[in-house]
């Protein structure tokens, strides 16, 4: 039986905009080897997603077989054109709206769910469902796991939506109403051939008068996560770092200072006042590379046809993009004709070039002021840690080896791996380490010693 089942070890679960991931990891032991504390959950394998630790945030209301699909399943069921129903993406940013009540409440566009049906935040609760299970299933097959450990408090990661936290205590109760599901409906979540509408909506509306318990315990921000999961295992860094997480629905921002807590030891505060969270991030990329793609299409062409196009692009957003910065090129097909867009007409593209600028500037505004403080504590350097999807952008490796701080006192900007070395190792495979800017969030999350102000439940 394995004897990892420490009172102090948390799962956080990190619900993207574009791909979900979720961690354990246990309290620091004195000589413990990173790998043997962080446990990244292979959610994604569960299920035969395309990489073992993450699962798409997608669903697909399949109208013609009355089934919900579920992240990658979902997405290859509105590829295969099985259904005619448009996949909801994006949907965390639903949590992002000014009047929280309003937009949750709202059914969900007649395209996505011709039934009327379901709500926004049924989408969320449904989801969520479906991620409570997949950590369950994950913790199960993990042989180093104790099964006991499913039952210790767990965190969420979350970006800066608005003032006050009402978006978390929001998400809270949709952990709360999705542990019922996933106790209700089990594997049935997970069945690859998807879950009847009906029993769905019946498992809603039950866990909306009965929920279950989700054992959220609080919050961690996104960009602070990030920072924890890099500077957790040590290592030389300068004493203030910043953290830029751009991710797929948002670029998240915040600093941290060391701080010493004793005899060679030390801990890692937040600077008060540096976070920032913008909706510039790759999402919005994608939306640029599509709009090109559209532009060179024939417009002579029926708006049907372009329509038709748009979805298609739609559906293969990411992978097309990840294709464009990895190749220089990516292709589609329009009406029988191939369509090759370069990177360069990406960066040469008005828009694409105003969006960068809008990025750089929010960057360069985040390093001064990190470098202000720095400069008045008497340091001469500061850290940068990049994290999310977005850090594998090329022009955002060169923004941030570029950009210098106009503070004169700060003669060295140290940009820090994107793979920290204590994950380096052959102790953590290679896939982990493929998608380590992502997953950081999710293991930051789960290794942060939580502040009060963190707390939100
Ligand atoms: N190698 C890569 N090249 C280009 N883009 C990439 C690469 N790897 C990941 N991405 C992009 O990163 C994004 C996903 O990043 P991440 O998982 O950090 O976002 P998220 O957590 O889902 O979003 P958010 O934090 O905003 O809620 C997607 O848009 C994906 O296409
Ligand atoms: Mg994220």
């Amino acid at each position: 039986m394995p004897t990892n089942d420490d009172p102090g070890a948390r799962i956080c679960i990190d619900f993207g905009t574009a791909t979900s991931k979720a961690s354990l990891c246990l309290p620091e032991r004195d000589g413990a080897p990173a790998a043997d504390l962080v446990h990244p959950l292979q959610i994604g394998a569960v299920v035969d997603e395309a990489n073992p630790y993450l699962v798409q945030s997608a669903l697909v209301f399949d109208r013609e077989h009355e089934r919900v699909f579920f992240g990658g399943r979902a997405m290859a069921r509105a590829r295969s054109g099985e259904t005619a129903s448009v996949p909801l993406v994006s949907f965390k940013t639903f949590l992002a709206a000014r009047d929280l009540n309003d937009t949750l409440t709202s059914r969900l566009l007649r395209t996505i769910d011709i039934t009327g049906r379901f709500q926004q935040r049924d989408a969320l609760v449904l989801y969520t469902a479906y991620l409570t299970r997949l950590v369950e299933r994950a913790v199960l097959r993990d042989q180093r796991l104790h099964p006991r450990l499913l039952t210790r408090p767990r965190r969420f990661a979350y970006p800066r939506w608005r003032p006050g936290s009402a978006a978390n205590v929001y998400l809270a109760g949709v952990f709360d109403q999705a542990a019922a599901i996933a106790a209700a409906l089990g594997d049935a979540l997970l069945d690859p051939a998807g879950v009847d509408l009906a029993a769905a909506r019946a498992a809603l509306d039950a866990a909306r008068t009965q929920p279950g318990d989700g054992l959220i315990e609080g919050a961690v921000f996104e960009a602070r996560a990030a920072a924890e999961c890099h500077l957790a295992f040590g290592g030389e860094t300068p004493e203030h770092v910043l953290v830029f997480d751009m991710g797929a629905g948002t670029t998240d921002i915040t600093a941290v200072r060391r701080t010493p807590i004793g005899y060679k030891r030390h801990a890692w505060h937040e600077i008060e006042g540096l976070r920032a969270t913008m909706a510039l991030a790759c999402d919005e990329v994608d939306r640029l590379m599509i709009a090109r793609f559209i532009e060179r299409a024939d417009s002579k062409r029926s708006k049907a046809a372009l329509d038709r196009f748009w979805r298609r692009l739609s559906l293969h957003s990411r992978p097309l993009k990840e294709a464009l910065f990895r190749d220089g090129f990516c292709e589609a097909e329009f009406e029988g004709r191939k369509i090759t867009l370069r990177s360069q007409d990406l960066f040469k593209d008005r828009t694409f070039v105003q969006f960068q600028r809008a990025l750089a500037a929010a960057y360069q505004d985040a390093l001064t002021r990190v470098a202000r403080t720095a400069a008045a504590d008497g340091a001469d350097a500061i850290g940068v840690i990049l994290a999310g999807g977005g850090s594998n952008l090329t022009f955002v490796q060169q923004m941030a080896r570029n950009t210098r701080p106009s503070v004169s006192r700060i003669r060295r900007i140290d940009l820090r791996p994107v793979v920290p070395s204590w994950a380096q190792g052959p102790d953590f495979d290679g896939a982990f380490r493929d998608i380590f800017p992502q997953i950081a969030i999710s293991i930051g999350g789960a290794v942060a010693a939580m502040t009060p102000m963190e707390f939100t439940v």
